[in-house]
C-alpha cells in the first residue's frame, strides 16, 4: 500500500487527469504529485476542483490547476489544453478517468439514458484523446495517453449496457492508436480496475441496501477490494518513461476477480473440506 517509484519521476512533467477532483482520479493525482508531476484536473465542477486542488497542493506541496471541462464539449477540451500550456509549458501526459455510470435493466432505458452514459464515457475520451493527440503531433511532441476502463469492457456485462458499451470503445480506441500514433512517440495504454471504493461509483452501482446484498469482497477470490494507492502505482508506471516500451497493453487489477467468474468450475469454492474429504474417499469407486 506504499508507493513504489522514485520521488522525481515526474519532475518537470505535466499531466491532465479528467475527472481528477473525486475518487479514483483524485488519487491517483494524489500520487503523481508526490513523484513530482504538475496536475492539471478537469471535470464539470468547478467548486469540486477547487476544493481537491488546495487539498492535494496543501498535502504534497505540488501544482495543481484546476480547469472546469465537460468532456463531452471539444472546445472545452481545447481550451484545457490551452491553459495547461500557459500554465505549465507544455502537456506530457493524459489520464483518461472520467465517466459515468449506473445500474438498470437495459429495456427500462430510455435512449436519452443510453447516450449520456456513453457520451461521457466513450465520446469523452475520444474527444480528449484527439485533442491532445493533435497537439502533440503538430508540436512533435512524444506523450502517453492512459485510459481506465472496466473489466467488462471485454466481456460485456448487463445491467451497465451503455457502460459496458463505452469502455469497450475505449478499449479498441486504446489498442487502435497505441498501434497508429506509435511512429508519433505517442504511446495508448489503459487499466481495468476490479472495485476500489469511491463515493461516485459505490452511490451509483451499490445503493442503498444492495451493498449488503452483493458484497464486492465476496466475487473478488483476494476477499478484499482494491487500495486507491495500488492503483496510483500502476497508473504512475504506465504513465512514466519507466514503462516506455509498453504499448496497446490492458493491465487487469481486480484480485482476480474477472476470471473467476469466467472460470466454468470457480463455483465449487463454495463446496466444504469434510465434503472434498468424501469425493477423495469415494474416487474410483
Ligand atoms: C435509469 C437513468 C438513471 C438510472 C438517469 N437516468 N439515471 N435511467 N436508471 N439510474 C436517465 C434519466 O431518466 C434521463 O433519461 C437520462 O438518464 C439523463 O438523466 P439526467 O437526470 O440528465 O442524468 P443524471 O442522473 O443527472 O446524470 C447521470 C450521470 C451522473 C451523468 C451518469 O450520474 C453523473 O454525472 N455521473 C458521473 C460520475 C459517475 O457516474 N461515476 C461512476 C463511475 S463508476 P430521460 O429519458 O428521463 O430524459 C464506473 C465503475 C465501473 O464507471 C466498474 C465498477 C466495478
Ligand atoms: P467518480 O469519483 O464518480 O469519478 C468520475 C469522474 O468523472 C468525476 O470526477 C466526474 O466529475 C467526472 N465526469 C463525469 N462526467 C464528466 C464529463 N462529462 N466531463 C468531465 N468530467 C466528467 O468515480 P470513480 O470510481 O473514481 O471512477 C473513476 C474511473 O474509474 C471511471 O472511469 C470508472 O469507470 C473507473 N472504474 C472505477 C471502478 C471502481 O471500483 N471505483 C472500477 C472500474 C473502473 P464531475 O461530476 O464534476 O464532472
Amino acid at each position: 500500500m506504499q508507493g513504489m517509484l522514485q520521488p522525481h519521476t515526474f519532475k518537470d512533467k505535466t499531466i491532465i487527469i479528467t475527472g481528477g477532483g473525486t475518487g479514483l482520479g483524485k488519487s491517483m493525482g494524489k500520487y503523481l504529485l508526490e513523484l513530482g508531476a504538475n496536475l492539471v484536473i478537469t471535470s464539470r465542477k468547478m467548486d469540486v476542483l477547487e476544493k481537491s486542488a488546495a487539498e492535494l497542493s496543501d498535502a504534497t506541496g505540488g501544482k495543481v490547476l484546476p480547469v472546469a471541462c465537460d468532456i463531452r464539449k471539444y472546445e472545452e477540451i481545447e481550451n484545457v489544453l490551452r491553459q495547461t500550456e500557459a500554465t505549465f509549458g507544455a502537456v506530457h501526459g493524459v489520464l483518461n478517468n472520467a465517466a459515468g455510470n449506473f445500474i438498470s435493466p437495459t429495456e427500462r432505458l430510455s435512449h436519452r439514458a443510453f447516450d449520456i452514459v456513453v457520451d461521457i464515457v466513450l465520446k469523452g475520451t475520444y474527444y480528449m484523446t484527439l485533442a491532445a493527440g493533435k497537439h502533440w503531433i503538430a508540436k512533435k511532441q512524444p506523450g502517453v495517453f492512459l485510459n481506465i476502463v472496466t473489466t467488462y469492457a471485454w466481456t460485456g456485462s448487463g445491467y451497465v449496457v451503455p457502460s459496458a458499451c463505452g469502455k469497450a470503445g475505449v478499449l479498441a480506441l486504446t489498442r487502435s492508436l497505441a498501434v497508429e500514433w506509435a511512429k508519433f512517440n505517442i504511446r495508448s495504454n489503459a487499466i481495468a480496475p476490479g472495485p476500489f471504493p469511491t463515493e461516485g461509483a459505490w452511490s451509483r452501482l451499490l445503493p442503498g441496501d444492495l451493498v449488503k446484498k452483493f458484497d464486492p469482497t465476496e466475487r473478488v477470490p483476494l476477499k478484499r477490494v482494491g487500495d486507491h494507492q495500488e492503483l496510483a502505482n500502476l497508473a504512475a508506471y504506465l504513465l512514466s518513461d519507466f514503462s516506455a516500451y509498453i504499448n496497446g497493453e490492458v493491465i487487469t487489477i481486480d484480485g482476480g476477480e474477472w476470471l473467476r467468474s469466467g472460470g466454468e468450475f470457480s463455483h465449487l469454492e463454495a463446496i466444504p473440506s469434510s465434503m472434498w474429504d468424501m469425493l477423495e474417499k469415494s474416487r474410483g469407486k
